[in-house]
């Protein structure tokens, strides 16, 4: 069976300045017979001037998380209405990083959910569970109570896509074993389906954690992996660009 229209979405996190704009530039330029859809989200202070370089292009740009309020007296925060404003189409949000740093709770996930639609920008909700979950053999059980309490009703119809990032496999290299991935993704559909009905099937579900050009492949192929939130890897042109090839595999290899 094909798959639908694989999501490939890097998440630049707290790096990048004016002048890695280049990288951007260079994913773009290389996206030729690419039938994957392609994302970046860098920082708050390089959305616009990104979704400025990139106009005309097919790479998309998103946020990395929002406050759910649409404006007000919130020193530092960052509205949904701001990123669209700014030329962001997605927004991360739930990443296991704000969760674990900054105590979100799938409450407020949520409700950032809704300032994301109410926007009109496409969320990417993140779930994953810990090392000691998993060694718990909690793995299935956490992500699943996160899916459900941290998309709201609303996001029935709507464009959306959620992340399963393994808190352990951020950044260190570890991925799941590919049945191990599917367990999850194939949880994580069921949860949606018994939400949502039909419309569950629809939303991507991504996969991320240490994905490289390396091991796209594999994960890509992978039953119910949608796409893939890609971090360090996205971070080089030449890095981001061989994954989204892996997840293009009508276009060029
Ligand atoms: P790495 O790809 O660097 O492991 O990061 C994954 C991630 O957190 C993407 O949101």
């Amino acid at each position: 069976m094909t798959k639908p229209q694989p999501l490939i979405a890097g998440n630049w996190k707290m790096n990048g300045l004016a002048a890695s704009l280049s990288e951007a530039k260079a994913v773009a330029a290389g996206l030729t017979e690419i039938t994957a859809r392609v994302a970046i989200c860098p920082s708050a202070t390089l959305i616009a001037q990104m979704a400025l370089a990139l106009k005309g292009t097919s790479v998309a740009v998103g946020g990395q998380d929002c406050r759910a309020e649409a404006s007000g007296a919130f020193t530092g925060d960052v509205a949904a209405e701001q990123l669209a404003d700014a030329g962001a189409s997605l927004v991360i949000l739930g990443h296991s990083e704000r969760r674990a740093g900054y105590g979100e709770t799938d409450a407020l996930v949520a409700a950032k959910v809704e300032a994301a639609l109410r926007a009109g920008l496409e969320p990417i909700v993140c779930v994953g569970e810990t090392l000691e979950q998993r060694e718990a053999g909690e793995a299935l059980a956490v992500v699943a109570a996160q899916v459900r309490g941290s998309l709201p009703a609303g996001l029935s119809g709507r464009a959306y896509s959620v992340a399963y990032e393994p808190v352990w496999a951020i950044g260190t290299g570890l991925t799941p074993t590919t049945p191990e991935i599917e367990d999850v993704h194939r949880a994580i559909r069921a949860v949606l389906v018994d939400m949502f009905g039909e419309a569950g099937r629809a939303p991507p579900i991504l996969y991320g954690g240490s994905v490289k050009p390396s091991n796209a492949v594999e994960i890509l192929a992978a039953d119910e992996v949608g796409g893939a939130l890609v971090g360090g890897a996205s971070l080089k042109a030449e890095d981001f660009l061989g994954i989204i090839r892996a997840g293009s595999p009508n276009g060029s290899r």
